[in-house]
């Protein structure tokens, strides 16, 4: 089985660490997932919650909020100074939270087993999902649930196409890589993500894309510039050690094309994301 070491060294990076640079500017835009997440989850109070790859922590604080009283929540991260960060956030007034350093596909998680386990964004960095999804429907309750917010592909979504498009100009493009390997977009394919699920042993399994708008009160600076330090651009940036003045150009590109989702309540980017839900059956 291969490791992750080389997620967890590229989350503990210069790179990953804009999460936390940038942490109001996500939670705001990515809002509308968690919404979509809770939507499709449905948490009830006493549950107990597995979060996978929680990074700052947002998505963790949501679920916290929804399973009061009597629940409680795990959340795994590969990174230590992501972890770090989510912990130093957690406001201990919902339900009982804990935070691990794990790597979810091979660790066992204290606290298991779970009735439901979510991911925002961060279940599609695995070197070997069936493996991961295993080891992850192991420590589940029989009948439990998964539910996994992913992106679908670039095109028709500008959040990754226009940074993508602006860091290409700039400095060059990503080696062409097989698509589907692990990353932010390892999970565009829907229908390959369901036949993981499947092979880990998940039953029940769905794989949609849903239309969602990532919203900000702008200005639209901020966003660009968020838009500009992550995903596909980060990667280029890293590539070709890109400066200063190189993230400038690029956020001024990015600016230009998101003015078109402006608006009276602010920018609102159309996104096509994966979502994915599946049930443990296993009653052995
Ligand atoms: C795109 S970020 C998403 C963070 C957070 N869920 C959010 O939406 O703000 C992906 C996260 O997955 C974590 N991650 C990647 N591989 C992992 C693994 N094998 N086990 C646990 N966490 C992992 C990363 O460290 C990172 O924090």
């Amino acid at each position: 089985m291969q490791d992750n070491q080389a997620q967890a060294d590229y989350w503990s990076s210069e790179s990953g660490l804009k999460w936390i640079a940038f942490e109001t500017e996500l939670d705001l835009a990515f809002s509308a997932v968690d919404e979509a997440l809770i939507a499709w989850s449905a948490p009830q109070p006493g549950e107990s919650v597995l979060d996978i790859g929680c990074g700052t922590g947002a998505t963790t604080r949501t679920f916290a909020s929804h399973v009061i009283p009597g629940g409680k929540i795990c959340a795994v991260d590969i990174s230590p100074p992501l972890l770090r960060h989510a912990q130093s956030q957690s406001d201990g007034a919902t339900a009982e939270t804990r935070y691990y350093l794990a790597d979810a596909q091979t660790d066992q998680i204290p606290g298991a087993p779970f009735d439901l386990v979510i991911s925002r964004f961060g279940s599609m960095f695995f070197a070997d999902p069936v493996s991961a999804f295993g080891n992850i429907r192991q420590q589940m309750r029989p009948n439990g649930r998964l539910v996994l917010a992913a992106w679908a592909k670039v095109k028709g979504n500008p959040w990754f196409e226009v940074p993508k498009d602006g860091a290409t100009e700039q400095l060059g493009s990503l080696d062409q890589s097989d698509p589907n390997a692990p990353g932010p977009l390892g999970f565009q394919n829907a229908d390959r993500v369901v036949g993981i699920l499947k092979d880990a042993g998940f039953q029940n399994v769905i794989g949609e894309t849903i239309r969602a708008h990532l919203t900000h009160p702008g200005p639209v600076d901020r966003v660009a510039a968020l838009a500009s330090n992550i995903g596909p651009a980060a990667r280029i940036l890293k590539k070709y050690n890109g400066t200063a003045q190189d993230i400038d150009e690029i956020t001024r590109y990015v600016i230009s094309k998101f003015r078109d989702f402006e608006g009276e309540k602010g920018i609102r980017i159309p996104a096509n994301l994966n979502f994915f839900s599946a049930r443990n059956l296993d009653l052995s």
